[in-house]
């Protein structure tokens, strides 16, 4: 079941998604957290650190599960997600190097740690997990194809995920990591609630294949057709190819 929200501007989205995550930070239980890479999210990880700062809210019993890491790149990589996520949030926050998990992509065994990751996110139940799209419809790093029943997984990137993400590694297709760990479809879906939040003419596809399209791995997004509480925060441009 989709809500949609459509706002201006990226600010608005930022902070229309911040009151669902807001629901959850001030529930009833330090809740367990899964958390996205991209632009698309950093406005509402600004509101978190926002919200932390001047409200004092606490991440030392909260659990972090991001979605997905580059393969062959160590840790420390500019580009790397464990990075992007320490200086867009971990590092603004007062959560517990423990309480965070990305997956590994510079392990020796990378389909051994995919497998950990995996045993160790099912030991929880994600109370809300944080969702950017691709141009082409994936979710994570699910790829057009992907079967629905996945689990965390290793996934070769689709050039145009490569070229989309160019921007983040000197314009420089040839320096994108070919592949990538990923949570599976499956394991997305079995977070309580879901963020998705989407900005750009670049995204209106994917969003109209992710809400109107048929449910097939072609647009892997599709498959939050069956979840039964997905939050959707857009602006007019990445809703405009939507018929409602
Ligand atoms: C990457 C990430 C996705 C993200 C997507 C969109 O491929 N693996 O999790 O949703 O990019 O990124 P952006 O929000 O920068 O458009």
């Amino acid at each position: 079941m989709f809500h949609v929200t459509v706002k201006d501007t990226y600010d608005e989205v930022s902070k229309a998604a911040f009151s669902v995550m807001k629901s959850v930070l001030y529930g009833d239980h330090a809740p367990v957290l899964g958390l996205a890479t991209g632009s698309s999210p950093v406005g509402l990880y600004k509101e978190m650190i926002r919200d932390h700062q001047e409200n004092g809210t606490s991440y030392q019993d909260i659990l972090t599960f991001n979605l997905d890491e580059y393969i062959g790149l160590p840790r420390d990589h500019r580009e790397s997600y464990w990075t992007f996520m320490h200086v867009n949030l971990f590092n603004h926050i007062d959560i517990p190097d423990e309480n965070v998990h990305v997956p590994l992509g510079c392990g020796e065994n990378p389909e051994a740690d995919c497998a950990a990751y995996e045993a160790e996110l099912a030991k929880h139940v994600v109370d809300v997990q944080v969702l950017g799209i691709g141009s082409d419809g994936h979710i994570a790093f699910n790829e057009p194809g992907c079967p629905f029943d996945s689990v965390t997984h290793l996934m070769d990137l689709t050039e145009q995920t490569r070229r989309d993400n160019a921007r983040f590694f000197d314009g420089d297709i040839n320096q994108v990591p070919t592949k990538a760990a990923t949570m599976g479809l499956a394991s997305i879906m079995r977070a309580k609630k879901i963020i998705m939040i989407a900005t750009g003419s670049n995204k209106a596809d994917a969003i109209r294949g992710m809400m109107e399209g048929p449910k097939t791995v072609d647009c892997p997004a599709s498959i939050l057709q069956d979840h039964p509480e997905v939050y959707v925060f857009l602006d007019r441009e990445a809703a405009s190819k939507l018929s409602k």
